[in-house]
């Protein structure tokens, strides 16, 4: 079965908490936390004194998404924030390795996160180096878009790179995710599912989360 990591892009801002309440209520492992900086993606989302207004109301895994530039100048930031995972996209940086130094420094788990476009060759010197790799299933940026199956081919190849390696990094998906496309995903490796519009979009949050996973029994 995957873990669950609903993001609060997609949530009321005006009643996060309730919404966070409601995922972790209903069994969500990870709460995923997607930062935008306005130049590595278009959009401006929210920052580090969010994770720190979250950390104290739920004990889910805290899994920050930094859709930034040059990242390595704020990983330290959300770690002190309270981010139990912070993720850098290879894109972002020449300095890749740097910044998850950085995370692993300052005490979180690290994650490297490659976008549709990227070849799973761009991480592979830092794979031994991390505790997940998010493989973006959507161009990052906004939420409610629609699931690129062909980044699943990326998937089976990092889980396949896993076994060879003897590594142990979760394999996290991200965009487009529902109780339908997380099904490929799931069977080629990804033991993590990021889903924002199709958990918070719902009535009931707490449904969409169970299909996701009765999807992936
Ligand atoms: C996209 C973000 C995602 C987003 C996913 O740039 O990284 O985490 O919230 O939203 P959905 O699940 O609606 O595609
Ligand atoms: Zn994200």
């Amino acid at each position: 079965m995957i873990k669950v990591a609903p993001s609060i892009l997609s949530a009321d801002y005006v009643n996060l908490q309730k919404d966070i309440e409601k995922v972790d209520q209903a069994g969500a492992e990870y709460l995923h936390i997607d930062v935008m900086d306005g130049l590595f993606v278009p959009a401006i989302s929210y920052g580090a004194g969010w994770v720190k207004a979250i950390r104290p109301i739920t004990k889910m895994i805290l899994d920050v998404h930094l859709m930034v530039e040059n990242p390595e100048r704020y990983v330290e930031d959300y770690v002190n924030a309270g981010a139990d995972i912070v993720g850098v996209h290879v894109e972002a940086t020449p300095h890749i390795h740097r910044a998850l130094q950085m995370i692993k420094n300052a005490g979180a788990k690290t994650e490297v996160v490659i976008n549709p476009g990227t070849p799973v060759e761009m991480i592979k010197p830092v794979l031994y180096m991390v505790d997940q790799v998010l493989v973006m299933t959507v161009n990052p940026g906004f939420g409610g878009q629609q699931f690129l199956p062909e980044t699943v081919n990326k998937i089976a190849e990092l889980n396949q790179i896993k076994k060879e390696q003897n590594l142990n990094f979760d394999i996290e998906i991200d965009g487009g995710v529902n109780n339908e496309t997380v099904v490929a995903a799931y069977q080629a490796g990804a033991t993590v599912a990021v889903a924002g519009s199709y958990v918070f979009g719902a009535d009931d949050p707490a449904e969409r989360i169970t299909a996701i996973k009765d999807a992936t029994k």
